[in-house]
């Protein structure tokens, strides 16, 4: 018998669409993790975007915050729903002295509960509903949610190249792409409103040039489009120098923050996401950052923020974390190391069995194709293809499904949720499974 209906029409939407297809999958995956001695034939969920590397650290200095110091008055009370004025002079300061390296004034800053808000509340805020945002493909599935579901945007996965080595030398995005969207989009009707870049990238983990940015700039200003630049894996960034890996990157591109740009320009229409989530590996703290001299953008986020406030203690305990740029110093330099360390893991597994991948500059993520291993080039394959290396080899990817991408047979493998030791396990598996599936197919 059909249950009766409570819900609206968009309570029913949201009850019927799981957030992640892979969902069940990944929880099996969690309940039968890997562990050397206690289960040594478990799961490596190498899925979620998380980045467990240097965990410990934070935790122990969190852990001497709070045994060191009386929680403040303020914190028990309502704040700015916008983020507390201390905490974003916390924030200002250390984007300003790690990620753009100049100063940022703590008004052009707006605090919510994760990137996702902050994706969200920008979209509402800048957009009308049926408005369309464009984003270059391959990238975040879950951009559609959070620019659809409350702001009402459509997205437009914007094809700049099909094979993984066309990205050798940055992403080959022009602005007759632009303008070819643009043209296309206004031909359905409805208007080009937001240019969402990510840098590093999900999933390709290539970066922008400075130059391409001022490019796209210029273009996005011209046009009155708004251009966000999201660069929550803006520090988690690899070693690009280093002997292991030098000869993937013939025309290294040097990674500068878009906040650079904008400070010259003070325009309304540039802006930069920020987030905790990644680059710190405190994705449960939710913490996401909206930076922008538009102060009327400001203005209307904090008037309707509070729904995505951040709890107080979180910002103070932050911002304790923060201002001890010492320590953040050493983090983010243990942090890079493990992190180009775990590249050069998976890497060197890529390179021996010639499997096409983007070198990544940054991210937590490698994109590799392998579509040779498919019989035919559709979803279906591909889906039946991650599942068959789930079940055989217990390493769960990620496929290039919602990626919004031509090309099938991608695949997204995340590096820093496993430890390194781990990582070598979970890609000794996957070389014997490829080599087995390679020669059954080929
Ligand atoms: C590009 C991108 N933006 C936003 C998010 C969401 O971040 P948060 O956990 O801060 O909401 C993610 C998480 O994977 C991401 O990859």
């Amino acid at each position: 018998m059909q249950e009766k209906n409570h819900l609206s029409d968009r309570g029913q939407m949201a009850a019927g669409k799981p957030l992640r297809m892979d969902l069940e999958i990944y929880n099996e995956a969690m309940q039968n993790r890997y562990y050397p001695s206690s289960n040594p034939d478990g799961a490596f969920p190498m899925t979620v975007a998380e980045n467990h590397l240097c965990w410990e650290m934070l935790r122990n200095k969190m852990q001497e915050i709070s045994r060191n110091q009386e929680i403040p008055e303020w914190v028990a009370s309502y704040g700015d729903p916008a983020g507390v004025l201390t905490f974003r002079e916390a924030i200002s300061g250390f984007l300003g002295e790690f990620l753009v390296k100049d100063k940022i004034d703590p008004n052009t800053l707006a605090c919510s509960v994760g990137a996702t808000s902050v994706i969200e509340m920008t979209s509402f805020l800048l957009a009308e509903p049926g408005d369309t945002a464009v984003i270059p493909a391959p990238s975040y599935p879950v951009y559609t949610a959070d620019i659809g579901v409350m702001a009402g945007l459509k997205r437009f996965d914007l094809q700049t190249h099909h094979e993984v080595s066309e990205l050798v030398n940055g992403f080959p995005i022009t602005l007759s792409h632009l303008e070819n969207a643009k043209k296309e989009i206004e031909e359905k009707g409805t208007r080009f409103r937001m240019l969402i870049l990510t840098s590093p990238d999900n999933p390709t983990g290539g970066i922008y040039s400075e130059n391409q940015l001022v490019q796209i700039a210029d273009w996005c200003e011209k046009e009155e489009i708004h251009l966000i630049v999201n660069e929550i894996y803006g520090l988690a960034i690899i070693n690009v120098d280093h002997p292991e890996i030098r000869e993937d990157y013939p025309k290294a591109i040097e990674f500068k923050s878009f906040g650079r740009i904008m400070k010259k320009r003070q325009s309304p229409y540039l802006h930069l996401w920020y987030s905790l989530s990644k680059d710190f590996g405190i994705s449960g703290y939710r913490v996401g950052i909206l930076h922008s001299y538009n102060e009327q953008l400001i203005a209307g986020y904090r008037n309707i923020g509070l729904t995505h406030a951040i709890s107080n203690h979180t910002q103070w305990l932050l911002q304790e974390v923060l201002t001890d740029q010492a320590f953040v110093k050493k983090y983010l330099e243990s942090f890079q190391e493990a992190l180009t360390k775990s590249y050069i893991i998976v890497r060197q597994t890529l390179k021996k069995l010639k499997i096409p991948f983007n070198p990544s500059y940054g991210s937590l993520f490698v994109w590799m194709d392998l579509s040779g291993l498919l019989e035919n080039q559709t979803d279906e394959d591909q889906h039946q293809l991650w599942l068959e290396i789930f079940r055989q080899t217990g390493i769960l990817l990620t496929p290039g499904n919602g990626f919004g991408h031509s090309k099938k047979g991608m695949f997204r493998i995340v590096i820093t949720s496993v430890t390194h030791e781990e990582l070598e396990v979970a890609m000794e598996r996957f070389e014997k499974f490829y080599l087995e599936k390679n020669s059954e197919t080929n």
